[in-house]
């Protein structure tokens, strides 16, 4: 029998103007997408930007359905237009928020499951590392140096 350990960092920054010029930029697109959110039966609002490798901007936000699995959320939402419009760049980092109507949000909101495997789906492509910063309404945020971090023993192309 084999142990296997695994260790994960990431980083939490209390307040948005802890954070590098750039990246308070991208959140603050995040934060847009995020109040352009079509969430009637959630309430749940999410945003994601994404910065890619030639300077441009992508972002997300969540789009509900009354057929709640037809939905979709924010992250895929802004990856899959980034990947589809700019097949041959590389995403530098990807910014997200993410705010109930019930309460403010203050902790960092992570992406859901789905969302990771959809992001590492294209880590793995790029052949490098995107950086992950999420945050909840307002307060708090985190950061990952990768999605690797957030989900570790992936699936990937590698075993197909
Ligand atoms: N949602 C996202 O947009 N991203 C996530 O990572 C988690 C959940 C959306 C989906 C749904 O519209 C609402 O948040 C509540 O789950």
């Amino acid at each position: 029998m084999k142990e296997i350990k695994i260790e994960s960092t990431i980083y939490v920054f209390d307040s948005l103007e802890e954070l590098p010029k750039e990246v308070i930029l991208l959140m603050n697109k995040a934060i847009e997408a995020r109040e352009k959110a079509y969430a009637p039966y959630s309430n749940f609002s999410v945003g994601a930007a994404l910065l890619l490798d030639n300077n441009e901007i992508i972002t997300g936000s969540n789009q509900e359905n009354a057929s709640y699995p037809s939905g979709l959320c924010a992250e895929r939402t802004a990856i899959y237009y980034a990947n589809s419009q700019y097949p041959n760049n590389k995403i530098v980092r990807m910014a997200i928020t993410a705010g109930s109507k019930k309460n403010k949000t203050t902790d960092p909101i992570p992406p859901c499951g789905a969302c990771r495997q959809a992001i590492a789906e294209y880590e793995v492509k790029q052949e490098s590392p995107i950086e992950i910063y999420f945050m909840g309404e307002i307060g708090k945020i985190a950061k990952s140096d990768s999605l690797a971090n957030l989900l570790p023993f992936i699936f990937d192309k590698s075993v197909l």
